[in-house]
């Protein structure tokens, strides 16, 4: 792609952009929204333009740039591509915490877990993915809910699959170091069993969560080399950075991927949108089920 062929993605009304440290143009912006949304599905409105200015700004003084004019050049250039990764990651958001949304954890264990433990005791897969999962909080969430039913889940074939877009967070899920701050939605009977200290106040998670989750780089909108079938899919507030064209596809790749009778766990401010409604029933509000037997 080159510079500034930018498309309709980012031609809403321009909002001032900042006069700061870096030239910076609307055609910049356009340029860069363009190039995450075909890289990414990412939409980014021309309301974010201040925002990527102060996301881009520690970029161009790591390469020694003097304009995003430059920037965007590189990034444009077959030299560029792995700068362009670095930017994809940079214009991510990657707000997260341990059992954010905590009636997901409830139903996964009641509605998933416990009606099972006996087949998974006895051999029987079960498979969950975190998709968008950022620095690990949801998939070691999702781990720590299994584990406070089946403490020796490691010994069974139970899995949990967690990828993003952005490398930079799953090295820091790899790591699974977190503050006591960032823990504190953790039930401390979990914290009492699965951490343990890592120094300066921090601590880690123990083989036992980390031997059931499988980090990888996956790009929602790319290639996904895994065939499934999950028990349960969460796919929690990464949809709201999608346009409706980009989300619809998603789910209905998502939906091929789940068991008949199997989960897809959504963030509170999501829905489906399209034709996946009609593969999926309502079960609470952003918990959604597979029809029995209904394939893609
Ligand atoms: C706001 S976080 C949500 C984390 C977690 N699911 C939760 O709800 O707490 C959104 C994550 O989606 C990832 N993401 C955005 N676009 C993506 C894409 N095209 N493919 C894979 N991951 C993507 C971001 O890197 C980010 O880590």
């Amino acid at each position: 792609m080159r510079a500034h062929a930018a498309t309709s993605v980012a031609a809403t009304k321009p909002q001032p952009l900042p006069a700061g440290e870096f030239g910076y143009s609307i055609e910049d912006f356009e340029f860069i929204a363009t190039t995450l949304y075909e890289d990414a599905g990412i939409h980014l409105p021309s309301t974010k333009a201040n925002l990527v200015y102060s996301r881009l700004a520690k970029r161009l003084r790591k390469l020694g740039l003097e304009s995003f004019r430059d920037y965007c050049s590189f990034v444009g250039s077959s030299d560029g591509a792995d700068e362009r990764a670095q930017m994809i990651a940079a214009l991510t958001t990657n707000v997260t915490r341990f059992f954010r949304e905590p009636h997901h954890f409830e139903h996964l264990k009641d509605r998933i877990l416990a009606p099972q433990l006996k087949d998974i005791r006895s051999g029987q897969r079960l498979r969950i993915w975190s998709a968008g999962c950022s620095s690990g909080q949801e998939p070691y969430s999702i781990a720590l809910a299994i584990l406070s039913l089946l403490p020796d889940a490691r010994a069974y074939n139970v899995r949990i699959l967690a990828t993003d877009i952005n490398v930079h967070v799953l090295e820091m899920a790899r790591r699974a170091v977190y503050t006591a701050d960032e823990v504190r939605n953790v039930p401390v009977e979990l914290r009492r069993a699965w951490m343990e200290q890592a120094g300066s106040g921090n601590v880690r998670l123990d083989d036992g969560p980390r031997g059931l989750v499988t980090l990888r780089p996956l790009n929602l909108v790319g290639a996904w080399p895994m065939s499934g079938p999950f028990d349960a899919v969460f796919c929690r507030n990464v949809l709201i950075y999608f346009d409706e064209k980009t989300q619809m596809r998603i789910l209905n790749r998502l939906t091929s991927l789940i068991r008949p009778g199997g989960y897809l766990y959504l963030g509170h401010s999501e829905r489906l949108v399209g034709p996946a409604e009609a593969l999926f029933k309502i079960d609470g509000t952003t918990v959604y089920r597979k029809l029995g037997g209904v394939e893609q």
